[in-house]
């Protein structure tokens, strides 16, 4: 049974001091930060106390705080749109619900009821709409975090928490439309494993990745590649999901749009399932053939020497769809069938076009929540 919050009891105080709107297109992603936070403190023997928006600041905590030393840390990212007649939209918030609530379940963190979240968050994007600007690839993204608070170096169950949620105004990830990147392989190190922990939204996820992404941009590459296990099983993209398009061998051809399964070592992406069902909705009639099932590295590459690889794109709220121009693998460049000068293929370009038409309220979908 998920914990009750009661967003009628919401207490509200506004900033004295309202910040500057930074130009939209100097939006640099999460750096700037609105003028208010949403917080609700847990504690074992009240449960979730009364929701607060207050003034953006500073949190105090005292250093013994358990978050600080076994990682009590789960977040999401999500995002509030603005249509065309000037109404706050989000994007499959109960997703995001769901998957926070599952993380936070692993970590001993509170539970808590997803639908009265989504009311919290209507309020704290409606008190925050000047920053949400009106254009197409820009947005507010919404962190909603939940850390343990219980001061304490033993090592057990957090008795206190705290959830907040901050915003930060976002452009388009890609200012001047697509841009392919390059990916390197990573050999040394894996992200996630059977029974482990690469399935959750968990801060200390993410903190370990960031070496072997450096190590690829060292190299001159713009992410790096996560495979799996000895036999090279693709899993994600830096922190996205991963989709490839290939025609089948047999099947005469067949194109297949492919992504690894959620076996609880990848990430339970939002985009990742949207693409998923947009593909089942309206490529499958076109005579495509989706797939969520384990793929390797070879296949890909094999897929590329045969010239059966169509594109391979990235998946996730912050760039919605990344396309990859190439991967570096066992001392090789694979070529992931963009044309030469082109910087992204046609499921990409339909996919981020029909998932932004809902995002952007421009296409009538039960994703799309007005707030
Ligand atoms: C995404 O939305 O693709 C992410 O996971 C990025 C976020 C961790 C900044």
């Amino acid at each position: 049974k998920l914990a009750e919050i009661d967003p009628s009891k919401l207490s509200v105080e506004k900033t004295a001091a309202p910040k500057e709107l930074t130009p939209p297109e100097e939006l640099v992603f999460g750096r700037t930060f609105t003028d208010h936070m949403l917080s609700l403190e847990w504690n074992q023997s009240s449960g979730w106390l009364p929701p607060r928006i207050t003034p953006y600041q500073n949190l105090s905590l005292d250093p013994a705080t358990c978050v600080f030393h076994y990682a009590f840390e789960c977040f999401e990212g999500m995002k509030a749109y603005k249509d065309s007649s000037g109404h706050i939209r989000l994007f499959r918030p109960d997703k995001n619900m769901e998957r926070l609530n599952k993380s936070a379940a692993r970590i001993a963190l509170p539970t808590f009821a997803g639908e009265q979240l989504i009311d919290l968050l209507g309020a704290f994007c409606a008190l925050e709409e000047r920053f949400i600007p009106a254009r197409r690839g820009y947005s507010l993204y919404l962190r909603p975090t939940l850390i343990g608070t219980q001061r304490t170096l033993g090592v057990g169950p957090p008795g206190s928490a705290l959830l907040f949620v901050i915003a930060s105004p976002v452009g388009p990830y890609y200012p001047t439309g697509f841009k392919a990147v390059s990916l390197e392989a990573t050999d040394y190190a894996v992200r996630a494993w059977p029974g482990g922990v690469g399935d959750k939204k968990l801060g200390a996820n993410y903190a370990p990745c960031i070496v072997p992404q450096m190590q690829a941009a060292s190299r001159g590459f713009h992410q790096n590649l996560w495979l799996f296990g000895d036999d090279e099983y693709v899993t994600e993209v830096g922190t996205m999901n991963l989709f490839a398009a290939m025609r089948s061998k047999d099947a005469g051809g067949r194109p297949e749009l492919v992504t690894a399964p959620l076996d609880g070592t990848i990430l339970e992406g939002v985009t990742r399932d949207s693409i998923l069902a947009l593909a089942r909705e309206r490529l499958v009639p076109e005579g495509w053939i989706v797939n969520e099932r384990k793929f390797t590295m070879k296949e890909v590459a094999d897929a590329a020497d045969e010239g059966r690889l169509m594109e391979a794109f990235g998946a996730g709220t912050a760039a919605v769809v990344s396309p990859v121009r190439k991967i570096s693998w066992r001392g090789r460049e694979v070529e992931c069938g963009l044309e030469e000068g082109s910087e992204a293929g046609p499921v990409a370009t339909r996919m981020k076009d029909w998932i932004e038409g809902i995002q952007y309220g421009d296409e009538a979908h039960h994703w799309s929540h007005k707030v």
